[in-house]
């Protein structure tokens, strides 16, 4: 198996930053155009209190940095950052990752609120978790989210991914959280994508 890290590094780093379609969904890079719609989206509270790093309120700037940082993480081997956009009208509605490329993949995902409830979250989950063993070839996936927050944890649950744990951990501001934590190692992936069990 070729290390998460190498395989972005040598195969990937000098190559167009991913683009991963699925049947209403666009998968691709954030540009500068995208920043006052990430702050619109990203600083409703109701979007960001369940996730581990955006900001609230979201700051003037921070949009901008952050989609900055994407093209260098992802050329050094880190992480993968992409858009979701939709493919019928091409309407940016969210976000989805993965951190930790080099160490320990962990995705990540979140939807402009007005967007939850139609199965974007999974259908873009199921692109990024085959992608992410297919193509960067990674041994083993994490997952993560707040004990009070099922619907990520259904969402991972429908990509196949194991519940393996549940900790109390430090989260947004210093809170003291029940955070559950999910995997998906690869020969799993490889054993449900032998079987069809390939969809949510
Ligand atoms: C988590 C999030 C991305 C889900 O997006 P989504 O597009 O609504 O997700 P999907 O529609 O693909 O799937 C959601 C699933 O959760 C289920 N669900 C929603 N609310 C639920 C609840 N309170 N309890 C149990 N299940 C719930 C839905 O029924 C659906 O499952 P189903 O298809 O089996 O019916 C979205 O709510 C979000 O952006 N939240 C804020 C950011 C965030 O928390 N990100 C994750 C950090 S770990």
């Amino acid at each position: 198996m070729v290390p998460a890290a190498h395989a972005a590094g040598s195969k990937y780093r000098a190559q167009l930053y991913p683009q991963l379609d699925t049947p209403r969904l666009s998968l691709d890079a954030f540009t500068d155009i995208d920043a006052p719609r990430v702050q619109v989206l990203a600083g409703v509270f109701e979007v960001a209190d369940t996730t581990a790093s955006i900001p609230h309120p979201y700051p003037d700037g921070a949009a901008a940095a952050w989609i900055a940082q994407q093209q260098p993480f992802w050329a050094a081997g880190l992480a993968l950052t992409l858009a979701i956009r939709r493919r019928d009208n091409g309407l940016l509605i969210g976000a989805i990752g993965l951190q930790a490329l080099d160490t320990a993949p962990e995705f990540g995902f979140w939807l402009g609120q007005a967007y939850w409830g139609h199965g974007y979250a999974s259908e873009a989950a199921l692109a990024v978790r085959d992608f992410a063993f297919g193509t960067l070839a990674v041994r083993c996936l994490a997952g993560r989210h707040l004990a009070r927050n099922p619907a990520s944890g259904r969402v991972q649950q429908k990509i196949g991914m194991r519940r393996v744990g549940c900790t109390q951990a430090a989260v947004r501001d210093g809170r003291i959280e029940t955070v559950v934590e999910y995997a998906l190692r690869a020969d799993e992936w490889q054993a449900a994508a032998v079987a069809g069990q390939t969809g949510p």
